[in-house]
């Protein structure tokens, strides 16, 4: 009796974990086979025994098998021990149909996991037809900014034209020569030279010698031609010159035109902030729902890697005991046991419980990258491609192209994300107002396969 009890206990230990089919089962065998069937109830008495360690089980297992080899010695096998034996047999058979179930649920598991990741939408490049249509043609195209440009260089021009006649006009210089002195452009005529020191020479006297007159009039002669250049000089200087000139009036008119073409400026470099921010949405959208579902999958796979073992363990457990129960029953008892005990299981014979892990198939789609270059208005790449470069086609002036600040200056960098690279441009044009390092987002972080993982069996 108390050999057989242990020989349950042994065997009793070796199987757990699939309590609940087996217990139904040995309550339907039970009660076929009735309580008097003292074999069975001994091999079943308290089968849903807790779990114990896995020494515990490989333990039990060899102490079981040193005992059933004891029972068998006593004597053939009763009529009673061979109904028990096929209704534990018809349990161990639930019992492994229970661990291929546990097996194939945990392999859903990881692929469904594995499903939700590549779910995840990667955002399409920007079709070239809708940059076409949408930005550089549309309401607010480059060709609407060019041709305000090339309107805004007339009153530009007259302004510039008027500024420049000013300071002309201004110029006092050619009149304040001292021989034409006292004059009414000149602001600062200084002292005209005066006539007195020529006079000397005949002064006191009745009669001028010829020679004198003459040596006289040549001298005068020269004083008036230096005179007249002097005028003309004076005259030309003030060639088309007015009185005054009102600049002023001529700006307002080139600043209201500058205005409209800064708002068409304006609309049409808003359409690259609109598509930058459109995009690294998406991406960040992409990333939020690749990084979740890759994390989730992670866990899962880890998880279940963790339980692989037991499962294992389970099956081999489950096959020693069916070969024990066949050896219990077998003609030459002796000799089957030991060949169950003799006998080494591999991965071999339960490879079709090895599970599939998608994160380390070489297959598996990695999180995709941003490789679309976002264009940066306010930068000086971005007014070289599609300003100061075309300005000539239109008739526009290179330097009247850039106003000094846009709303839209800025308005790439300043994106929260930098999912997307930027139009490389190590100088910046303008002074952005907004300075936002370029930072990475922290938020979500691409977990990576830490080294320590354990690794598979
Ligand atoms: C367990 O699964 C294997 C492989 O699919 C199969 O050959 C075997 O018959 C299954 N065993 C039971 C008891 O379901
Ligand atoms: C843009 O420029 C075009 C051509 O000069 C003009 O007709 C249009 O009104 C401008 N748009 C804006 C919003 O200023
Ligand atoms: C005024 O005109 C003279 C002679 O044309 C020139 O040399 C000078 O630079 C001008 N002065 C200014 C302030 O433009």
């Amino acid at each position: 009796m108390q050999l057989r009890l242990a020989v349950v206990s042994a065997l009793l230990l070796t199987i757990q974990g699939v309590d609940a089919v087996s217990s139904q089962r040995v309550a339907s065998a039970g009660s076929k086979s009735g309580t008097g069937n003292p074999w069975f109830s001994l091999l079943t008495k308290s089968w849903a025994l807790a779990g114990e360690s896995e020494p515990d089980q490989t333990k039990g297992l060899d102490d079981l098998a040193k005992n059933i080899v004891e029972l068998a010695k006593s004597g053939a096998p009763d009529e009673t021990m061979v109904n028990a034996v096929e209704s534990i047999r018809a349990i161990v058979h639930d019992m492994k149909a229970a661990v291929n179930d546990s097996h194939a649920l945990a392999q859903q598991q990881i692929n469904q996991k594995a499903k939700a990741v590549a779910s995840c939408q990667v955002p399409p490049h920007t079709d070239s037809d809708y940059l076409d249509r949408a930005i550089i043609h549309g309401e607010n195209s480059i060709e609407n900014v060019m041709t305000c440009r090339a309107e805004e260089v007339p009153p530009y021009d007259a302004w510039k034209a008027c500024e420049a006649e000013k300071a002309r006009c201004s110029n006092t210089t050619e009149c304040c020569a001292a021989l034409v002195q006292p004059n009414k452009y000149c602001l600062n005529p200084g002292t005209a030279p005066s006539p007195l020191p020529f006079e000397a020479t005949c002064e006191g006297t009745s009669r001028c010698k010829d020679e004198d007159v003459t040596t006289k009039l040549a001298f005068f002669k020269e004083k008036l031609a230096e005179l007249d250049a002097a005028e003309k000089a004076c005259e030309d200087s003030r060639k088309g010159c007015k009185e005054s000139y009102d600049c002023e009036s001529l700006k307002t008119i080139w600043e209201t035109q500058r205005t409209w073409c800064n708002r068409n400026h304006t609309n049409f470099e808003q359409g690259y902030c609109d598509l930058a921010t459109s995009l690294e949405a998406k991406w960040d959208s992409y990333y939020h729902c690749y990084d979740t579902n890759f994390n989730a999958l992670y866990e899962e796979e880890y998880t279940q890697m963790a339980q692989l073992p037991g499962r294992e363990q389970e099956w081999r457990a489950l096959l020693r005991i069916d070969s024990l129960l066949g050896a219990l029953t077998s003609s030459d008892a002796t000799k089957a046991l030991q060949a169950c005990i003799d006998k080494k299981y591999t991965h071999e014979d339960w490879a079709h419980l090895e599970l599939m892990y998608p994160t380390y198939d070489a297959s598996f789609t990695p999180r995709a990258h941003c490789t679309e270059e976002l264009q940066e208005p306010g930068t000086s790449i971005f007014s070289q491609t599609w300003y100061s470069s075309k300005s000539r086609d239109y008739g526009a002036h290179a330097f009247l192209l850039i106003p000094k600040s846009l709303s839209t200056y800025g308005c790439v960098s300043g994106i929260s994300s930098h999912y997307c690279p930027r139009v490389s441009d190590a100088t910046a044009l303008l002074t952005v107002s907004k300075k936002v390092s370029p930072g990475h987002r922290s938020k979500a972080k691409h977990v990576q396969h830490p080294a320590t993982r354990p690794t598979r069996l």
